[in-house]
């Protein structure tokens, strides 16, 4: 049995973190923090899972609950995991950063995507970026994992086949949707149900943050940098992910090898799924039929107007796009089944 704890366990990531593992078999969590809940049940900050445990929110630090436990969770924002975690892996804990503070390898790209220097940088080299389907053996050989984010990973996983089949030449260019669940809990003026309600917003057409995670991942890949830019919506959905990339092409590429090229990178891989269908209403990746899951369903068409691929990804932005992944990764390196406490269907309608 593995003992683990959430920091910032009130929160939508830590929630769906706890949701899962409460259902694995060789998990004991026995810490979760919380200011706002501290002392309180779980089932005050998340009253879902009412009658499934009996843990209470502890006030205590980070470091105080890594000393404890044999892995802990980071599900805090960005920027306050990189002020505690380098004394956490000092400590020898193993960590599962949920936040962006460990994504990406070059300490000179936070500044560009986050505007901070990192207060770590030779601790970068030590957290595997946590896409399973991409690095399952240095996962394996790992004590820290930094959990892709959300946008990254469904634009990631529809676009590596192509990279790694070198056919992306010029940039990658993302078209994001994302559900309300994906600005975390804390409310603002524009989650306020009426502004929010009804909305299709474009609230980040350039320079997501996603951008140099998704430059990062696609180049190793492609063997060769490629570069990518993104325009990112909010939609009228509480959880789920739907990206459509571009791919522009020199000529027409043929349906076998795009498929040749996505069947050989994910042929095995029990969370991915392809959803190309000739009819009905389901044709492509839709979010809504994988929400509760860790599924990610891709799909890719060739445009021969002006030879462009479109790679189509579908996530639920909570589970394949965080807790679900950060799951999987805890499963490769402490040597559980890939897919223990991870394998519910996704639901019918949402
Ligand atoms: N939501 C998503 O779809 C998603 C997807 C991918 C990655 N992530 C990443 O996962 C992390 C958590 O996201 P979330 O959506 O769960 O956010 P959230 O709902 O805002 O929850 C974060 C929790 O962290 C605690 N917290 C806030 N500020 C803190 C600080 N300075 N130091 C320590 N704890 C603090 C809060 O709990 P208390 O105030 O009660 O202590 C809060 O409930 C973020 O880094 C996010 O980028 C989220």
């Amino acid at each position: 049995m593995v003992t683990v704890g959430i920091a910032g366990a009130s929160g939508y990531a830590g929630g769906e973190l706890l949701r899962l593992l409460l259902q694995h078999p060789e998990v004991e969590v026995q810490k979760v923090t919380s200011k706002q809940y501290a002392g309180d049940y779980v089932f005050s900050a998340h009253p879902n899972l009412k009658g499934l445990t009996d843990l209470t929110f502890s006030a205590e630090s980070p470091e105080e609950v890594a000393a404890r436990v044999d892995l802990l969770f980071m599900a805090v924002p960005h920027g306050s995991s990189a002020a505690v975690t380098p004394g956490i892996v000092e400590q020898g804990t193993r960590v599962i950063d949920l936040s962006a503070d460990f994504r990406l390898h070059n300490p000179e790209d936070y500044p560009t995507w986050y505007g901070w220097d990192h207060p770590a940088p030779d601790l970068l080299e030590k957290f595997v970026y946590g896409l399973p389907e991409l690095h399952r053996e240095e996962i394996r050989n790992t004590r820290n994992v930094a959990v892709p984010g959300c946008l990254a990973s469904s634009s990631i996983y529809s676009l590596a086949p192509l990279a790694k089949a070198g056919l992306i030449k010029g940039s990658v260019l993302v078209d994001g949707k994302i559900g309300s669940s994906g600005s975390g809990n804390k409310a603002s003026a524009a989650t306020h149900f009426s502004e929010r309600y009804n909305s299709v917003r474009i609230y980040s057409p350039t320079g997501h943050r996603h951008i140099g995670e998704i430059e990062q991942e696609l180049s190793l890949v492609a063997g060769t940098p490629v570069s990518a830019t993104m325009s990112a919506h909010s939609v009228n959905m509480v959880r789920g992910i739907l990206t459509t990339s571009s791919v522009f092409t020199d000529g027409q590429i043929e349906d076998r090898t795009l498929w040749k090229a996505y069947r050989s990178m994910y042929r095995d891989e029990k969370f991915v799924r392809f959803m190309m269908n000739k009819d009905g209403t389901y044709r492509y990746p839709d979010p809504k039929l994988v929400v509760g899951s860790n599924f990610v369903d891709l799909g890719f068409v060739m445009d021969q107007h002006v030879n462009r691929i479109v790679a189509i990804g579908a996530i639920d932005n909570l589970i394949k796009g965080t807790a679900g992944n950060a799951i999987q990764s805890m499963n490769i390196m402490m040597g559980f089944r890939e897919n223990e406490a991870l394998m519910a269907a996704p639901m019918r309608l949402v």
